[in-house]
This record gives structure tokens, sequence and C-alpha cells, in this order.
């Protein structure tokens, strides 16, 4: 079967994740969620006591560090020098970090060749940050979901709200700050690709923003 590239961008909370899963399965892709990948290396420097501003740090811990996607039934895990590390991944400190890490060059450039080295020559849904603009500028198909963040809030906060006590106020911020942090950053800044196809999902539900991305497909 021919290679499938298909890249979806966008902040935190546009439903990326549901309907990156959603559009593999449907399209017979591997899904890859490259968020995931950042929050392992933020989970590795915590771990090792390196602070996110440690360049010299950061760079010892990736060229030390062997990140492994495997597909299981309950889905996507993460392996990091063999350890299963996927259920440390979610927690408020584990997002912040990764969001400070990812502006690092020595994380950058370690987890592109990561990347593009799933990448190749198969069938794989990419969500990310710029997975459109940096790491396949040749992607196949490119999209890039937005939302309100009042919307985005909202989600975020309901996803979260069985084992959590944040307000919604406090997911809302938490999100303005990653917005600011994530578009900011002077390397791979979240911003849509020219030739992406940019949804606002604010008003759609999932099958719909879904259903929009298949027929482009
Ligand atoms: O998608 P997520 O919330 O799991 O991502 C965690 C952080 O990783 C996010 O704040 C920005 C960073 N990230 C990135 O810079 N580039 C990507 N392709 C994916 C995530």
């Amino acid at each position: 079967m021919k290679g499938l590239l298909i890249t979806i961008d966008g902040p935190a909370g546009a439903g990326k994740t549901t309907v990156s899963r959603q559009v593999a399965e449907r399209l017979g892709c591997r899904y890859i969620d490259t968020g995931a990948l950042y929050r392992a290396v933020a989970l590795a420097a915590r771990t090792a006591g390196i602070e996110p501003e440690n360049d010299a740090g950061l760079t010892r811990l990736c060229e030390a560090l062997h990140l492994d996607v495997v597909r299981t039934e309950t889905g996507m895990r993460l392996l990091a020098n063999g350890e299963d590390v996927t259920d440390r991944l979610r927690t408020p400190e584990i997002t912040r970090l990764a969001s400070a890490v990812s502006a690092r060059p020595p994380v950058r450039h370690f987890l592109l060749t990561v990347q593009r080295t799933l990448g190749c020559g198969k069938r794989v849904v990419f969500e990310g940050r710029d997975m459109g603009t940096v790491v396949f500028p040749d992607a196949d198909r490119k999209f890039f979901l937005e939302a309100d963040i009042d919307a985005r809030a909202r989600r975020r906060h309901s996803e979260l709200a069985a084992d959590s006590d944040q307000t919604l106020e406090a997911v809302r911020e938490a999100i303005r700050q990653r917005d600011d942090n994530d578009s900011a950053r002077a390397l791979a800044p979240l911003k849509p690709a020219e030739d992406a196809i940019r949804i606002d999902t604010t008003f759609l539900d999932i099958e719909g923003v879904i259903a929009a991305i298949l027929a482009h497909c």
C-alpha cells in the first residue's frame, strides 16, 4: 500500500486528538500524537533534574533517550528507554514542562529526526503543532484545527473533570499561557502552514470535523 502522510496541527483543546485518532482509523493509518513525544522528554528531564533552560543538559539527555511508539489494543503507548511512560505524561506539571522544553533547540532537533523516522514511507496521521510547517512540509494533506479559547477551555475542563479539581478559569488560563508559549517561540512556532486547510471547530461536533477532514482526503 502506498504511503500517506496527513498532518493535523492546532492549539490545545481544538479537538485534534479525538479527531486525529478517528481519521487515522477510518483511513487505515497509524496515529502518532507528537505532543506525547515532547511530554516524554519533559518527564525524562524532570526525572534527571534538568531544568528546561539547560540546553547542554537537554542535549545529553536526548543523546541517551530512545523513544518508541508501540500500537496496542488500548491505543498508542510510548516507551522511553524501554519503559512505558504513557500514563505519566498528562499531569499539569508535565503539561507545563512539555511546553517549556518544546521551545529548546536540542529537543526540537532530536524529535525532528524521531518524527521523520516514524513517518517514513508509511500511512500515518500526525497530530502536533508544526507537523505541516516544519516536520512534513510535503505531507499529502495538511489540516489546522482552531477554536475560540472559551470553547477549548470548556472542552478541556470537561475532559479533566473526573480526575481534577481545577476550575474552568484555571484551565482557561493554563491554555492561554500554553498558546502564548507555543506561538511565540522562535523555533517552529504554532501556526498554520500556508497550504493547510483550516477548520474552525468552535461550533462543530467531532463527527462534523471528521467529515470535513475526510471530504478532503
Ligand atoms: O499536544 P500536547 O498538548 O500533548 O503537546 C504538549 C506540548 O508539546 C505543547 O505545549 C507544545 C509541544 N508540542 C510541540 O511543540 N510540537 C508538536 N509537534 C507537538 C507538541
